[in-house]
């Protein structure tokens, strides 16, 4: 790792406070001129480092730029990922599955502070200025039968609300399939896309896309998005909310779920935080629509719905989406 990296690091896992110059080298084995060396290339690359004599440095808290360095200070493990940070890309997504394609491995993940072309679920777009928002993907190889792979965006579901819990003290629900909210508005929307081995019929690779909207972009949201989408910002009073912490402990609580497949203790959670069971909904596949009642949500992350004949039917993400009902 470069000096000014290290030097970065110390400074995020202590962002807020004054650290020495003389504490910084003795822990780098560095000199206190390669320290400051490395805080004026900081500066040059926008962090704002406040330099107080027999003080030290600060990185302060409303810095919010994001690097592979500042994720890793956050990380319970580095080792279990392999992060590339782009400052823009069309969708992290595209780039995870053209990654994934040329066998990049499990646990690699691919983060942009902008995306052009930001994609959603049954082909909708995803706004995504630069530096409001989480846009991240990460490849998994599970090796699961594809019946589970349900399973994974369920779970990286459940990964971003205790993210959010922990980090920005808010409590997130969940709208089956892949979407969370705060108090009633979308705040984040997950796209797992799944490519099978056709030998097995198992999948070979899995690329769970992530967006997170985290602070209103400089022109806001645009059209009818504005009504209906919230940011984790405007949750939070008073500090700056970290992009970089809140992707680290999504990656963090990721590995615990959806890379320990036999485990999956966390649907418990996810029906928990489900707001769609007990209501009844509109079942929209292709130019049908069908009002539904939610029962449950079963062991494979599939929506358990009784039609109001009262028949019970099970319903699979990738043919349905979900509205309220309209009275
Ligand atoms: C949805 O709301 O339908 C899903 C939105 C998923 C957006 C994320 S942002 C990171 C990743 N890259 C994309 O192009 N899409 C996902």
């Amino acid at each position: 790792m470069a000096v000014k990296d290290k030097v970065l690091k110390t400074l995020e896992q202590n962002q807020g406070k004054s650290v020495s110059g003389s504490s910084i080298a003795k822990t780098l084995n560095i000199t206190r001129s390669a320290v400051w060396k490395a805080v004026k290339l900081l500066q040059d690359e926008g962090y704002t480092i406040i330099a107080a004599t027999n003080k030290g440095y600060c990185l302060t808290m409303d810095n919010d730029i994001i690097s592979d360095t500042a994720i890793k200070a956050y990380l319970r493990d580095e080792s279990r990922y392999d992060i590339m940070v782009c400052k823009a890309l069309d969708s992290t997504n595209t780039h995870a599955k053209l990654l994934a394609a040329q066998g990049s491995p499990d646990g690699s993940v691919v983060v942009a502070e902008g995306q052009t072309a930001g994609r959603g679920r049954m082909g909708r777009s995803f706004y995504s200025p630069a530096a409001s928002g989480v846009y991240m993907s990460v490849v998994l190889r599970t090796g699961m039968p594809v019946s589970e792979s349900l399973l994974v965006t369920a779970g990286a579901a459940v990964a971003v609300c205790r993210a959010l819990e922990a980090h920005a003290g808010v409590q997130p629900q969940i709208k089956w399939v892949n979407d969370v909210y705060i108090d009633g508005k979308k705040v984040c929307g997950i796209l797992t896309e799944t490519v099978m081995d056709a030998e097995s019929g198992s999948v070979e690779y899995m690329v769970v896309g992530i967006g997170i909207n985290v602070r209103a972009g400089k022109d806001g949201f645009p059209g009818e998005l504005a009504g209906i989408v919230t940011t984790v910002q405007e949750h939070v009073q008073g500090t700056t909310v970290s992009r970089n912490r809140l992707i680290a402990e999504i990656l963090n609580q990721l590995d615990s779920i959806c890379r320990r497949r036999t485990d999956t203790t966390f649907m418990q959670e996810y029906r928990s935080r489900s707001f769609l069971i007990g209501k009844t909904v509109t079942a929209i596949r292709a130019d049908e629509r069908e009002q539904v009642t939610v029962q449950d949500i079963d062991g494979l992350g599939r929506l358990v719905v009784a039609d109001e004949n009262g028949c019970v039917k099970v319903l699979n993400s990738g043919e349905i989406s979900i509205r309220p009902v309209i009275t």
